[in-house]
């Protein structure tokens, strides 16, 4: 895997590089303190600093049909008034009528319209991969978040030219490998949120190095219901029942369920106070945490004390290196209080990329990266 960051002003002035880049962000979470806003910043301005003229890429939702429009709800025409002021500089908007080189290299920063009104994009089309390819000099993927999609912008594209991991890209990989490698003991898992599948990957995954997982969220009502025990009328994975009650026969003493809720019309909304003890007892043992998905109905206030109580005993175990993830679960670190990039806090901006990433799946904006692995990032499985 060749870096963005081993390049010099020599190999970029004057070039235009296409930065792949994760804006795929709901409109009530439009904001430029988003996380994955600001997590990309310091990638444009390495490449404004260096000469480079930036394509901004990404995707956002997953439209219906593919107009050619940018009337759209699901247009990025909003996120060019939100780099505008971050960068201090124009942001040029190209929708795919004006998509040309021509065009395009008469600016320094352009964003084009949403990925996935293009067609061949999420086919992983090699035209739809040579006809982005054609804009640029240069190819940067520094979308973590979605490298788990075999998309054209994101693994296609780096047949048709020279490609390297973005800065926040090799800052993912290195955190999450930090935690998966370190050799420490006491790593602890803490999943929640909606659904089990998403998380059966990291459980079987890390079932050997990790001490404990403390469930937590509808994925905790899977496991409640596999112990055959009355779950009310909430949510949880039906088809998932049978295997959660595997994994509670093979591995039930590390798998911890909540032992109280907090329980609102029949359903379980949190985890109640003695879990959200018991788990943050248990987090301040800790050397490593890896968390992903909240303990409940986190949107509505009510139900997210266990979260944050949760996310409290994380900040306050100083001794130990934590990887948060997933959009919720992110945004109660996301408060301006921990910079993206301390030294024993990571938040990530992956939600499923993360997930399949733990699980130690090869995502395939990362395998097209690859030609070997970088002496940079050792041992884990890329
Ligand atoms: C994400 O937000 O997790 C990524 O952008 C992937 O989006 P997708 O699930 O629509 O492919």
């Amino acid at each position: 895997m060749k870096f963005l960051s081993d390049l010099k002003k020599k190999d970029l002035k004057g070039k235009i590089c296409l930065l792949r880049i994760d804006l795929n962000i709901k409109d009530s979470e439009l904001d430029k303190n988003n996380l994955r806003i600001q997590a990309i910043l310091p990638t444009i301005k390495f490449l404004l600093k260096n000469g480079v003229k930036v394509v901004l890429l990404s995707h956002r939702g997953r439209p219906d049909h593919k107009p050619q429009t940018t009337n759209h709800k699901l247009t990025l025409r909003p996120f060019v008034k939100i780099f505008k002021s971050l960068l201090n500089q124009q942001v040029y908007f190209v929708d795919f009528k004006k998509f040309n080189k021509a065009t395009i290299a008469n600016y320094s920063i352009v964003l084009l319209e949403n990925l996935r009104f293009l067609k061949g994009e999420e086919e992983n089309n090699n035209k739809a991969a040579e006809q982005l390819a054609s804009l640029g000099d240069f190819f940067v993927n520094d979308a973590f978040a979605v490298s788990h999609r075999a998309n054209a912008s994101v693994a296609a594209i780096t047949k048709f030219m020279p490609s390297y991991a973005g800065l926040l890209l090799e800052k993912e990989i290195k955190n999450l490998n930090r935690a998966v490698k370190d050799h420490r003991n006491h790593l602890i898992v803490v999943l929640g949120g909606a659904k089990i599948s998403g998380k059966i990957g990291v459980i079987k995954n890390l079932m050997r190095k990790a001490d404990y997982f403390l469930i937590g969220g509808a994925i905790a009502n899977t496991f409640v219901k596999a112990e055959g025990l009355p779950i009310g009328v909430s949510l949880y994975d039906a088809d998932k029942v049978d295997f959660a009650k595997g994994l509670l026969k093979k591995y039930g003493e590390k798998i911890i369920l909540p032992a109280d809720y907090f329980i609102s019309e029949r359903q379980i909304r949190d985890i109640g106070p003695n879990t959200a003890k018991m788990y943050s007892d248990i987090i301040k043992k800790a050397k490593i945490i890896i968390w992903n998905g909240p303990m409940g109905c986190f949107e509505n206030p009510k139900f997210a004390k266990g979260s944050k109580a949760i996310a409290k005993a994380i900040i306050n175990n100083k001794k130990a290196f934590a990887v948060i993830g997933g959009g919720e679960t992110a945004s109660l670190f996301n408060d301006g209080r921990f910079a993206i990039n301390d030294k024993r806090l990571f938040v990530s901006t992956g939600g499923g990329a993360m997930l399949e990433y733990l699980a130690g799946k090869k995502l395939p904006g990362i395998a097209a990266l690859n030609g070997r692995a970088s002496p940079k990032i050792l041992g884990w499985k890329l």
